[in-house]
């Protein structure tokens, strides 16, 4: 049986940071995050790394050709998957904020104008509001869209807060919070489930010896 693990890993940062925390739970690497390599192979551990775009880590997982993946809270709610959600790394937090002019009263437009890169989270943050919702997708760069008159409010992450001031624009409502997750295939939970068992627990041990 292959008892290797394969993990997708959102390049950048994250990869960096979660790297660096199994690293201090027991999973000793090498790998270098910050190289052109995709794929890597720790046959010690016996984990393989991928190392995807962010916002592709779910469907990695999902789709089943990675058994655990390392994705942020957004890309989780907004793609609603049926995979597991086993730990909380802490890392990458932000928040999902509701934002615009500062002055706009945005709650009491009979039509709202959203523009965003999550959709799904938007219509569901809004699904009680009596306001007539306008779902505007936008791949990025969506600070753009209240200053030119695309839509009246954004619906995105913050993290400092520098693009959004760097527009004129502000926090007009906070939404949930959000940290980065491992998340699991489900199938691949129950077959390599000592395996993965152990890579948790060890992260909850490193966790409380912190
Ligand atoms: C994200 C997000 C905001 C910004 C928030 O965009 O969509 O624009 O970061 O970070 P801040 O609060 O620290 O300024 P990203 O950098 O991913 O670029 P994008 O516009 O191309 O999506």
């Amino acid at each position: 049986m292959n008892d290797t693990l394969t993990i997708a890993l959102p390049k950048g940062r994250l990869a960096e940071q979660t790297l660096d925390i199994l690293a201090s739970s027991g999973y000793a690497n090498e790998v270098e995050a910050d190289s052109r390599q995709l794929i890597y192979t720790d046959t010690v551990n016996r984990i393989t790394y991928l190392f995807v775009k962010p916002v592709d880590v779910v469907t990695y997982v999902k789709e089943g050709v990675c058994d655990l993946g390392v994705a942020g809270k957004d890309t989780i709610a907004e793609e609603d998957a049926d995979i597991y959600e086993l730990f909380d790394l802490g890392i990458g937090a932000c928040y999902f904020a509701v934002a615009g002019p500062a002055d706009l009263d945005f709650r009491s437009l009979a039509t709202l104008r959203i523009a965003t890169k999550y959709p799904k989270v938007a219509t569901d943050y809004f699904q009680s509001s009596a306001q007539d919702l306008q779902i505007i997708k936008l791949n990025g760069s969506v600070e753009l869209a209240p200053l030119i008159g695309l839509s009246d409010v954004i619906v995105d992450i913050v993290e400092t807060g520098s693009t959004l001031r760097a527009n004129n624009l502000a926090v007009l409502e906070r939404m949930q919070p959000i940290t980065a997750r491992i998340i699991a295939n489900k199938a691949s939970y129950r077959r390599h489930y000592d395996a993965i068992n152990q890579l948790i627990d060890r992260l909850n041990r490193r966790d409380t010896n912190d």
